[in-house]
């Protein structure tokens, strides 16, 4: 069977440099457990592939990269066209898998100081809401639309979830009051189950443009479906290349092999966890990645953190939090392990200039690239690290853009189904997240609880 349909393969040609995996300096930690897994990580990807393990009804998201129709990915890239001509704001409505994959692409592929620039024609603003519950963000929020030109996308799988509820409750009002009820409808694309939930019912009866989450895919496996898509392509991204770069990952990693990175990066960290490493740091040194770190975490945290077990997912960013968190892990408790995600290609060329009175005293660094300091930081920290005894995985992917972003979010994906088998937890469900809307829905007085 040819699982990777025309156009993926020809975007894929020229385009093949892939994540390298970097075990070296953090096996040696665990050298004992790391051998002694071998066959539970051959198993672990032989049940995630043959779909016979715990949740295996929720692995859509394995064949998404290579079995997502063309058509879709087109039909995404019209929507987001008349979004982007039709609106100085897109607003994103959604929480947890709903909103963090787009988030994290948008961010790490967007300018820096994007915020501060006004939107210009063609070019919308892509703003989060419905990921809390701030009175004070949601008021900021309807002070900075009003008046705008303003569309919404409003995602959730289950149709049910409070914050986005509250969000969309609030931002369709002031959309239908700015724009008139019937110039609103075309503003609004909802994404959602097929048929269940709240949201369905409400965009059946509304008239909005609908996105069907596969009943089979989960919010934290989401990114890849229109959930993250269509809010990617809004920001003006390339969706195709994203995928093509998750299709070359989703390629390389489906045979047991010392080569399948995803097979080895579970099988390392699994060995970590049971020699005591019991917390992973995912560490950048390019400050783009912060909410990358903040997808992973709830990937990793959501699918394993269950039964009285997993590794806590942390992250910091590097080198600022080499001024705060940085102490402690030189020094604190060895219970920790870094994974940290190397940027090979910056995609400017930024020198530091020569000063003739050279006051700040770093004229012998003048010339230099900010990128060549920044790497002479990067191993530097790694050096001290390791020998302050704390593992280190190193991931290098070529440069900030679509294609390495989307095989950077297939490994992981991938990575993380594996890993959570060998723990012996299902990765793909999350009952620990009832618990508390359960109390907040008795505080409040909702019906029924
Ligand atoms: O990974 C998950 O399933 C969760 O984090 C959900 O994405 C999150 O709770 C939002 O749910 P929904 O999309 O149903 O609103």
């Amino acid at each position: 069977m040819d699982l990777f349909p025309f156009m993926l393969k020809n975007q894929m040609l020229g385009l093949m440099k892939t994540i390298e995996l970097n075990i070296q300096d953090a096996v040696y930690f665990a050298e004992k457990q790391y051998v002694d897994l071998k066959d539970e990580s051959i198993k672990a990807l032989a049940t995630l592939e043959e779909g016979t393990g715990e949740g295996n009804d929720f692995l859509g998201w394995l064949r998404l990269p290579s079995a997502t129709p063309a058509e879709l990915l087109d039909r995404i890239e019209a929507t987001a066209a008349r979004l982007r001509q039709n609106c100085e704001y897109v607003v994103c409505v959604g929480i947890g898998g709903s909103y963090l994959g787009a988030k994290a692409v948008n961010f790490a592929l967007q300018d820096s100081f994007a915020d501060f620039y006004a939107p210009k024609p063609n070019e919308p603003k892509v703003v989060f809401a419905g990921q809390n519950i701030g009175e004070e963000y949601m008021a900021e929020l309807a002070n900075l639309l009003k008046g705008k030109k303003f569309g919404i996308i409003v995602i959730s799988k289950s149709g049910t979830t409070t914050e986005p509820a509250i969000a969309f409750r609030l931002l369709r009002a002031q959309l239908e009051e700015q724009a008139g009820k019937d110039a609103a409808k075309e503003l609004i694309v909802a994404i959602t189950d097929e048929s269940k939930g709240a949201l369905r019912t409400m965009a059946n009866e509304e008239g909005y443009e609908t996105y069907i989450i596969p009943d089979n895919v989960g919010g934290r496996f989401s990114v890849l479906t229109p959930v993250g898509l269509l809010p990617i392509a809004v920001a003006g991204h390339d969706i195709k290349k994203l995928m093509a770069g998750a299709a070359h990952i989703e390629e390389t990693t489906l045979h047991p092999a010392d080569t399948n990175i995803a097979q080895t990066y579970a099988r390392l960290r699994n060995a970590l966890y049971r020699s005591g490493k019991k917390i992973e740091i995912l560490v950048n040194f390019e400050p783009k990645l912060h909410y990358f770190s903040e997808w992973w975490k709830q990937l990793y945290g959501e699918s394993e953190g269950k039964d009285g077990k997993g590794i806590f997912p942390a992250s910091v960013d590097f080198t600022t939090d080499l001024h705060s968190m940085g102490q402690w892990i030189q020094d604190g408790e060895r219970t920790i392990f870094e994974t940290v995600i190397s940027v090979a290609k910056p995609a400017v060329d930024h020198r530091i200039p020569m000063n003739a009175s050279d006051l700040d005293g770093i004229n012998y660094i003048a010339g230099k690239k900010i990128d060549e300091v920044n790497k002479m930081a990067e191993l530097g920290t790694k050096m001290a690290h390791v020998d302050g005894g704390v593992p280190n995985i190193h991931l290098e992917i070529n440069s900030l853009d679509e294609y390495s972003l989307g095989q950077l979010i297939y490994f992981f994906e991938k990575a993380c189904g594996i890993s959570g088998y060998m723990l012996g937890v299902n990765p793909f469900n999350q009952p620990g997240v009832e618990a508390y809307k359960k109390n907040m829905f008795k505080l409040l007085k909702k019906p029924g609880y």
